[in-house]
């Protein structure tokens, strides 16, 4: 075990071999957040297949998280609206790894616009990105390795939709329905051991997500409204992702779990307002 394979688990609380033996399967795994799960799922013993659009961060992202783990890591190009790329992608992750055990929806898109100023299909992309995107992946795995062998989904979600958010009308309806199909696939695929999860962070600093919608200058405002006076941090939204894949969980299923330090207890629009 590499030195560098240590210090991807430095601070963990949870056991080193928890995902010994398991495959996860990430989409928006090169990047961000999603990076960030896939390399604590790894350091707790994981193999791990990321997917996004680009195959040149995905091999980017896939070698640094197999040096920095010791796992096998492997990036696969696919588009979560097209549900043959999904599909694809699935096959060379079977093909590779022999099975996938956790999936972990996380690819999505967002931008800051008002309602009246989009365009029909700025709103359509960003719910064929979120929405169905989560489905077409749910779907594909359940029929080609959950169904038989049971397995935990995660769908990343977000506290848009909880009031009102004002100039993401998109991605707020998109991940309503993202927390839907997580109680309603939960139950309906429960049975089979298959356990559906949600995780909403909050804004967690340094990522894509922070960057695109809050202004530098009301970043300092925002981190103000939190009620622990601070951004959430990459790690502690994997940390969430970690229980929720361990047997820790087991009783937990269809809920979607805030990981925001209070941030939408705290106001509409943390930054906005
Ligand atoms: C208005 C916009 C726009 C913008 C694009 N569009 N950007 N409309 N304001 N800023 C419109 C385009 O004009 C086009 O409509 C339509 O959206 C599709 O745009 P494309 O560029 O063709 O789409 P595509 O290449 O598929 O890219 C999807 C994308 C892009 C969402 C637009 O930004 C992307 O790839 N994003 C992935 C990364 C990302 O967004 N990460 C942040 C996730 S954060 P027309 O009519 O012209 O054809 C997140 C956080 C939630 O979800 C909560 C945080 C607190
Ligand atoms: P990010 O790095 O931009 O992650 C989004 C990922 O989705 C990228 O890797 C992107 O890669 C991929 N992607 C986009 N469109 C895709 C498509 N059509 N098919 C396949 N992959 C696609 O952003 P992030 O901020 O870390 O967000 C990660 C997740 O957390 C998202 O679900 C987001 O809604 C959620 N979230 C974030 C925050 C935050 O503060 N950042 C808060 C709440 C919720 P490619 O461009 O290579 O395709």
């Amino acid at each position: 075990m590499s030195s560098l394979a240590g210090a991807a688990r430095a601070g963990s609380v949870f056991r080193d071999d928890l995902f010994e033996g398991k495959v996860a399967f990430v989409t928006g795994g090169g990047s961000g957040i999603c990076r960030g799960i896939t390399e604590a799922l790894m350091a707790h013993g994981a193999d791990a297949v990321i997917t996004s659009r680009s195959q040149e961060r995905l091999d980017a992202a896939a070698g640094a998280l197999a040096e920095t783990t010791g796992r096998r890591c492997l990036g696969v190009a696919c588009d979560v609206r097209e549900p043959e790329t999904v599909e694809q992608a699935l096959d060379t992750a079977l093909e590779t790894f022999g099975r996938v055990d956790i999936v972990v929806n996380g690819a999505a898109g967002n931008f800051l616009a008002p309602a009246a100023q989009l365009s029909y299909n700025a709103f359509r992309t960003v719910v064929s990105i979120d929405t169905l995107g989560t489905y077409n992946v749910s779907r594909a795995a359940f029929d080609k390795a959950l169904r038989a062998g049971g397995g935990v989904i995660v769908n990343i979600s977000a506290t848009l939709h909880y009031g009102a958010t004002p100039l993401q009308p998109p991605a707020a309806a998109a991940k309503a329905a993202v927390d839907s199909m997580t109680r309603t696939l939960a139950l309906e695929w429960g049975a089979l051991g298959i356990r559906v999860v949600g995780v909403a962070p909050g804004p967690i600093a340094g990522t894509e997500g922070v960057d695109r919608l809050l202004p530098k200058h009301l970043k300092e405002k925002a981190e103000k409204q939190i009620p622990i006076r601070r951004m959430g941090r990459i790690d502690e939204i994997a940390s969430v992702c970690v229980f929720l894949c361990s047997d820790a969980a087991s009783l937990v299923t269809g809920e979607t779990v805030v990981a925001d330090g209070g941030a939408w207890l705290a106001g509409r629009s943390i930054g906005m307002e």
